[in-house]
């Protein structure tokens, strides 16, 4: 396939950027698109240009580092999947693919195509965590019984992996989505109770801190996010909200 890609290229935080063209040619069907990104930045190198910026590192779905919107969609145009999974056979030889940063007030661009998401960060440190005693008096893991679906539940909530597609997508810029299942996967299970109140209260303000919008229930948070995290988490959240702030 021979491609033209238009980029965002922005040098620092403080710097303007602009889309710029380039040519990419021989790619196969059979490459990831961060592959068809390497080939483009070997290119760049060999001609003594500044190569493309962008985040990536297990390069298999699970850290949540490949942020970008590909043809303005978060990860691209496949359903489920991280940019580091996206295939090159979703496009067509002699496509036109526009790639830019995540938009979002709370994830400042730091250069090209990286964009600084500490902002989960400090979500998940002011209340994504339990206390437990681990000095040698640790429980067995099997002497709480869990039900099956609260545990699949708190399961399915802990496969977010922070990528901030839900942030990309939403119009509001609204992190409920990552932020929810952040509380949720403690949410359902009986260690997650005892600071169940300032868990959720914590969260949510440091959300607000950050900068993110509020949640308008349009959903595009869903459709978007790779790890299929549900909306019903959002719901839960809010639950636990009331709940905390009726206690509190
Ligand atoms: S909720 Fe989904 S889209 Fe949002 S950060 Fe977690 S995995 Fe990514
Ligand atoms: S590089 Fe880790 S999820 Fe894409």
């Amino acid at each position: 396939m021979n491609l033209t890609l238009k980029i965002w290229r922005q040098k620092d935080a403080n710097a303007k950027g602009k889309m710029v063209d380039y040519k990419v040619t021989d790619i196969s069907e059979h490459m990831s698109f961060l592959e068809m990104m390497d080939v483009l930045n070997e290119q760049l190198v060999n001609t003594g240009e500044e190569p493309v910026a962008f985040d990536h590192d297990c390069r298999e779905g699970i850290c949540g580092m490949c942020s970008m919107y590909i043809n303005g969609k978060p990860h691209g145009p496949d359903k489920g999947v991280t940019t580091c999974q996206l295939h090159m056979r979703m496009f067509k030889d002699g496509d036109t693919i526009v790639i830019e940063p995540f938009r979002a007030v709370a994830f400042p661009v730091i250069k090209d195509l990286v964009v600084d998401r500490s902002s989960f960060e400090r979500i998940q440190q002011s209340g994504g965590f339990i206390s437990v005693n681990t000095s040698g008096n640790t429980q067995d893991a099997n002497a709480i019984p869990i039900a099956k679906e609260a545990a699949d539940k708190a399961m399915d909530a802990a496969t977010c992996i922070g990528c901030g597609a839900c942030v990309a997508a939403c119009k509001n810029a609204s992190a409920m989505l990552f932020t929810s299942a952040k509380v949720s996967q403690y949410a359902l299970l009986p260690q997650g109770q005892v600071e169940a109140v300032e868990r959720v209260q914590n969260m949510v303000r440091q959300m607000d801190l950050e900068g993110f919008g509020n949640c308008t229930n349009t959903g595009a948070c869903e459709v978007e996010c790779p790890k299929g995290i549900s909306l019903e988490n959002i719901a839960r959240m809010n639950r636990e909200y009331l709940s905390a702030s009726v206690k509190g």
